[in-house]
C-alpha cells in the first residue's frame, strides 16, 4: 500500500521541480526524489534476507562514500549499494549528511521497502541499491530531469528555443568523452560564454557552466554512453532553462548539471 502510494507520487519519469528563491548550490535540499522498481517475478515472500542485506549496506554507505565522494558496496553476491556526492570535491561532512538523508528515504518504511531495486536523490547526491551489479534496462534509459530557479532569477515565462536547446545538447555531449577519460573521478566540466538565449522574446546571451559526472565504478564506455543519453534529454520537451536556472539530468550511472547564469534583462519583470 505504501509502495503503491509512493509509486503514484513518483510515477512520472520527468520530474520538474522549481524552488523559486533558493540558491541552487549542491546539497541545499532544494529537491528530492526516489524511484523503486522490481521485475514482475519479484516476490515479497523471499525479500526478507535481501532486505536485511540492503539495509546493512545502506547503513554503511554514507561513511564509506563521504571521504572520497563515492562508494560501491556489496553484500555477498545478491545485494549492492552505490552512492555518489555531486561535484569534484564535495566536503566530507555535507556529503555524509546528504547520503545519510537520501539513504534514509530508501530505508524508511514507506521507502522502497519491498523493492528489488531503488534509487533516491537530492541536489547533492544519488544513492542506488539493487540485487545485481549490472544496470537494468529501465535504469539504462531512465533519466530524472529537474530544474531549479536560482536566487534572484525570475521564473521564465516561456520555453527554450530549439536553437538554445540544441546548443545545450551539443555542449553537454562534448563532456561525454572527457568525463569518460577522466581517470578515477569520471568528471568533466566546461564554461561556455556567449550562448545566445533567443527565447521567449529575450535576446542576448548567457554563460553556461556544465558538469558531467559518472558513477566511478562504471567503465569509460558506460560513462560516455550515460552522459550522451543524458545530454539528449536536454533537447527534449519541455525545459525552460534559460538564464538563472540550474538544470539537472540524473541517471543511474551519472548525472549532468548545467548552470545558466542569471541573464540581467530577464530581471526587469521581477516583482
Ligand atoms: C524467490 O524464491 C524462489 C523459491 O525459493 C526462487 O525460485 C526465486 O528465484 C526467488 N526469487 C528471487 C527474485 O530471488
Ligand atoms: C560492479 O561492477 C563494476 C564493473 O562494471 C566493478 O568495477 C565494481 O567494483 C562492481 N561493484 C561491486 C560492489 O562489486
Ligand atoms: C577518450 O578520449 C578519446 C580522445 O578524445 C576519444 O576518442 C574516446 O572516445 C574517449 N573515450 C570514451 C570512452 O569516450
Amino acid at each position: 500500500m505504501a509502495i503503491a502510494a509512493l509509486e503514484r507520487l513518483l510515477l512520472t519519469l520527468v520530474l520538474l521541480a522549481a524552488a523559486v528563491g533558493r540558491h541552487a548550490a549542491s546539497g541545499d535540499g532544494s529537491f528530492y526524489g526516489a524511484k523503486c522498481t522490481q521485475a514482475s517475478t519479484w516476490s515479497p515472500a523471499n525479500n526478507t534476507k535481501f532486505r536485511a542485506n540492503v539495509l546493512a549496506l545502506l547503513g554503511r554507505l554514507p561513511s564509506a562514500a563521504a571521504p572520497s565522494g563515492f562508494a560501491s558496496l556489496r553484500s555477498g553476491s545478491a545485494a549492492f549499494a552505490r552512492g555518489i556526492c555531486f561535484g569534484d570535491q564535495p566536503p566530507t561532512q555535507s556529503c555524509l549528511d546528504c547520503l545519510s538523508a537520501v539513504a534514509k528515504k530508501l530505508t524508511d518504511e514507506d521507502g522502497c521497502d519491498a523493492s528489488q531495486r531503488g534509487a533516491a536523490w537530492s541536489d547533492g547526491c544519488f544513492v542506488h541499491f539493487a540485487d545485481t551489479n549490472a544496470t537494468s534496462p529501465y535504469e539504462e534509459t531512465s533519466r530524472y530531469r529537474i530544474q531549479v530557479v536560482q536566487t534572484g532569477a525570475a521564473a521564465a515565462s516561456s520555453k527554450n528555443s530549439a536553437a538554445f536547446d540544441a546548443t545545450l545538447v551539443a555542449l553537454a555531449e562534448r563532456l561525454a568523452p572527457r568525463a569518460a577519460n577522466a581517470s578515477r573521478l569520471l568528471l568533466a566540466t566546461s564554461t561556455t560564454e556567449g550562448v545566445p538565449l533567443a527565447s521567449g522574446g529575450g535576446s542576448g546571451t548567457t554563460t553556461v557552466r556544465a558538469m558531467a559526472q559518472c558513477m566511478r565504478d562504471r567503465s569509460p564506455a558506460d560513462c560516455a554512453r550515460c552522459v550522451q543519453r543524458s545530454a539528449r534529454e536536454l533537447g527534449k520537451c519541455c525545459w525552460d532553462v534559460t538564464g538563472g536556472v540550474t538544470a539537472y539530468v540524473l541517471g543511474y550511472n551519472g548525472h549532468l548539471r548545467l548552470d545558466m547564469e542569471v541573464f540581467q534583462s530577464r530581471l526587469i519583470g521581477l516583482k
